[in-house]
């Protein structure tokens, strides 16, 4: 199977599995526990149907969307994901290009491979800044900084990772950064030689973001470790509010899921708040992000954007968040898998198929604009 043979996610995730060591697929493939709310946040869009409306005169469809304050020419936008030079040697690089050409957001990762300013050179478009709160405050006030310097436009802080999830995983391969691997992870790279050679003639790994602070070299750590040892668990709604005033800018919350929360959001002066189980990958068994969805914007919509993430694998999947009420929609392994497998090519045909996806649907559900879509438009079984 090659690229251009790829025409879905699962196309790609099959490549991507073909390309990567066991270990590095299984860490963006994997999720915490049984994985019941990873595989539900797909199946959760199966919940509902969609209504279409029809002899509308659909000519020419706008998938245009602002969500705070930022224009993005799709209603998806790419999460931050981290250690993407992992997965393909041209990492975050590729992906805020790709973004760039669809004309939409993308994340650097506090955990990003390539540092903030690199990526913000490349894009044009808006760039987020994923932030986790470490225990050492230095850190967290000079990323703090650095973005603003570089002209991120939004913060992105990530709520739900206090501590690790139990990627059960990750724990049998040994997946950890930058590679501690048991026997069998170790036989794992040594039959991916395109991989290997690839990892190794490009420069070498690091994490930018936390250069200097994070010692990441001379141990490995498994992703759980430097959740649980890294990041601060007395983070309070108190710290956040204080990040808020510094940054002075668009601030958005990922990973609320309760409607108390959304509303501290808006208290607080967040400004985007994106519903998030973190691809399943931290507290198995929490609700999707996609059945929260109305619950949340009934609550809160008038007053701060609301995101979602979790699943999307259609441009189907996607107009049933939007009629829901989500302003923009984020993608995780769905461009992950295309990067791994294929690089900057990967990813844009990835973008390309999702806009080709939306296009289509939004024709077969007569409607022109984003803001046509409704609660008219959905029906739950
Ligand atoms: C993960 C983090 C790093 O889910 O976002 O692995």
């Amino acid at each position: 199977m090659r690229l251009k043979d790829c025409i879905n996610f699962h196309d790609f995730r099959r490549l991507a599995k073909k390309r990567l060591p066991g270990p590095i697929f299984n860490y963006i493939d994997g999720a915490a526990d049984d994985e019941v709310t990873y595989h539900r946040n797909t199946a959760a869009f199966d919940t509902c149907d969609l209504v279409p409306n029809v002899l509308r005169g659909v000519t020419e469809v706008n998938l245009s969307v602002t969500v705070m304050g930022q224009k993005l020419a799709m209603p998806v936008y790419c999460s931050p994901t981290a250690l993407q030079r992992l997965f393909h040697h041209q990492g975050e690089r590729a992906v805020a290009a790709a973004a760039a050409r669809f004309g939409t957001m993308f994340g650097v990762s506090s955990l990003g491979t390539t540092s903030l300013e690199e990526a913000r050179r490349i894009s044009s478009t808006p760039q987020a800044y994923q932030f986790y709160f470490h225990k050492d405050r230095d850190l967290n006030r000079e990323m703090m900084t650095r973005a603003k310097k570089a002209g991120v436009e939004v913060m992105m802080l990530t709520v739900d990772s206090i501590t690790g999830g139990n990627r059960e995983r990750d724990k049998r391969t040994g997946f950890s950064i930058p590679f501690k691997l048991n026997l069998a992870g170790v036989t794992q790279f040594a039959i991916r030689p395109a991989w290997a050679f690839s990892y190794l003639t490009h420069e070498p790994f690091m994490l930018p973001q936390l250069d200097g602070h994070v010692d990441m070299g001379r141990g490995a750590m498994s992703i759980s470790r430097y959740f649980t040892d890294m990041l601060d668990p007395s983070l309070s709604w108190q710290d956040v509010a204080q990040m808020v005033e510094e940054w002075n800018g668009q601030f958005c919350l990922k990973g609320v899921m309760s409607v108390e929360d959304a509303k501290r959001a808006v208290e607080i002066g967040c400004t985007g708040i994106v519903l998030s189980n973190h691809g399943g990958r931290q507290l198995d068994g929490s609700r999707t992000a996609f059945e929260q969805l109305a619950e949340v914007v009934d609550a809160v919509g008038d007053r701060i954007d609301v995101l979602m993430d979790g699943g999307v694998q259609r441009g189907s999947h996607v107009l049933k968040a939007l009629s829901l009420g989500a302003k923009a929609v984020g993608l995780g392994r769905y461009y992950l898998f295309p990067l791994a497998a294929a690089g900057q090519g990967g990813v844009e045909r990835a973008l390309e198929l999702m806009r080709t996806e939306l296009v289509r649907d939004m024709k077969l559900m007569g409607c022109t604009s984003i803001d046509q879509l409704s609660r008219d438009n959905i029906r739950f079984r």
